[in-house]
């Protein structure tokens, strides 16, 4: 029954949970990373694009599915569906364990930076990379980060998650408008705003949409069934459209600004050159000491110790999303205890990230991994850029193109309009209009085309 399984008590605290597990490291350390990667502007407007017109449909039907069915996403899809389809859920689960293994890591990162910051280490910025080598000091701060996330899981939907996001998420929010406000006073903000800002169109290639799309997916926590999961939690008043535009259209302005935030400040501390902005995983972390430095050592210390606390209090909300699926799915299909399954997975899953933990700089096999790219060369990338390329960039779109053909050809767009329909509080006609349209035909073309030619 769904009260046993616990839910959430307000409606904007089930907003705030599901903005949680959407706003985190995904919108503050991927995005800027992967805009530079993807070569500036142009991936940025691709990346819009896709958020709104396909993750946005993909994240109602998730939450509805979550609602129809109170079930973790193995069992909703066998309970909409045929026992076949569970397939989807599995993979989401799966694609869950495997995301968290490494974002755990990175959450570690943050946090060290957290201790740093409190020591006035500004130059840590230059040392980044042998910080990450670092493996048992970084490998303790993640057993810590995930024994925190454990914690808050094993406490259940009410008094942990939603409790926890109310607070955090709109101290983080101001803090950065505060940053994007000095970075514009910085020498040299135009060039990098126009980086940001200012497409060029030659630079979308294969590589850039596929990455811009896995990103998409990865910033709003879709297509693996977290929204399934915290959709289940949902009461039958709210109304799914508009709480899924608003976590979006949260998601979306939080990843904006931090790049709002990142590209003034890169071009200010490369004198307008922007050399290195293309440097990968490392980005935020080599940048901002050096601009909290230039706050002056007191100043520079509050700041920057606020900024890391406030970026692991975000990964948190995340993390908390990502335990949250395997344990449903524990606790509803196998009968496992909700302690035991928290405690259990939390394990398990840190385990898992150990390899992402040494390949950066520790053990050279896994630092220098072999995957081959898009043009089928092999190329060298560090263990744990292998597994985020198979976890968010493939996983995700392909579960969102199963999620979305599996409501428009199985569960049947009736049965989807007329769970939307409850709570509904009105709204613009258009709007669930072009739901309609995307689920049953845009969604399943583009995703699946997509991840075919990905695939291939
Ligand atoms: N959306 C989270 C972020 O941007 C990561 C995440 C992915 C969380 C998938 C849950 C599910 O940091």
């Amino acid at each position: 029954m769904a009260t046993d399984r616990g839910h959430f008590n307000t409606r904007i605290g089930f907003i705030l949970a599901a903005a949680g597990s959407a706003v985190g490291l995904g919108n503050i350390w991927k995005f800027p990373f992967e805009v530079g990667e993807g070569g500036g502007a142009a991936f940025v407007v691709i990346y819009l694009a896709f958020c709104f017109l396909l993750c946005f449909p993909v994240m109602v039907s998730e939450i509805a599915i979550g609602r129809k069915t109170n079930l973790n996403p193995v069992g909703a899809f066998k309970k909409l569906g045929h026992k076949n389809w569970a397939i989807i859920g599995f993979m989401g689960v799966l694609a869950g364990v495997l995301i968290l293994s490494f974002y755990n890591v990175v959450a570690g990162w943050a946090f060290g930076y957290f201790l740093e910051m409190i020591q006035g280490n500004f130059g840590i910025g230059e040392e980044f990379g042998s910080f990450i080598t670092d493996w048992q000091k970084i490998g303790l701060y993640g057993l810590v980060f995930m024994a925190i996330t454990a914690f808050i899981v094993s406490r259940g939907i009410h008094d942990g998650i939603e409790r926890a996001a109310t607070i955090l998420m709109p101290t983080l929010f101001l803090m950065i408008v505060g940053l994007i406000i000095y970075a514009m006073t910085l020498d040299g903000a135009g060039v990098g705003i126009e980086y940001y800002l200012v497409p060029d169109f030659s630079e979308i290639n294969g590589e850039v949409i596929y990455s811009a799309l896995g990103q998409a997916f990865f910033s709003l926590s879709l297509g693996m069934g977290a929204l399934i999961t915290y959709g289940s939690y949902v009461s039958k008043k709210q109304d799914i459209v508009k709480s899924a535009a608003l976590i979006t259209l949260t998601d979306v302005s939080i990843a904006f600004l931090a790049g709002l935030m990142i590209f003034p400040f890169v071009a200010y501390l490369t004198q307008g050159t922007m050399e290195g902005v293309d440097g990968g995983a490392g980005l935020i972390f080599a940048t901002l000491p050096g601009v909290f430095a230039s706050f002056g050592p007191t100043l520079g210390v509050v700041v920057g110790a606020l900024f890391f606390l406030l970026l692991c209090f975000a990964a948190l909300t995340s993390t908390v999303s990502l335990l949250e699926v395997p344990v449903s799915y524990l606790v509803d299909e196998k009968k496992i205890k909700r302690p035991v399954a928290v405690w259990g997975m939390a394990a398990l899953i840190f385990i898992i990230g150990i390899p992402s933990l040494l390949g950066n700089g520790s053990v050279d096999s896994l630092t220098q991994f072999v995957q081959m790219n898009k043009n089928a060369e092999w190329q060298y990338v560090t263990f744990m850029d292998f597994v985020e390329a198979i976890a968010s960039d493939t996983f995700l779109p392909l579960g969102g193109a199963l999620i979305s053909i599996f409501v428009a050809y199985v569960w049947k767009k009736n049965n989807l309009n007329a769970e939307i329909a409850i709570g509904r509080e009105g709204g613009w006609k258009w709007v669930s209009k072009y739901i309609d349209f995307a689920i049953t035909f845009f969604c399943p073309v583009v995703l699946g085309l997509i991840t075919v030619v990905t695939i291939l």
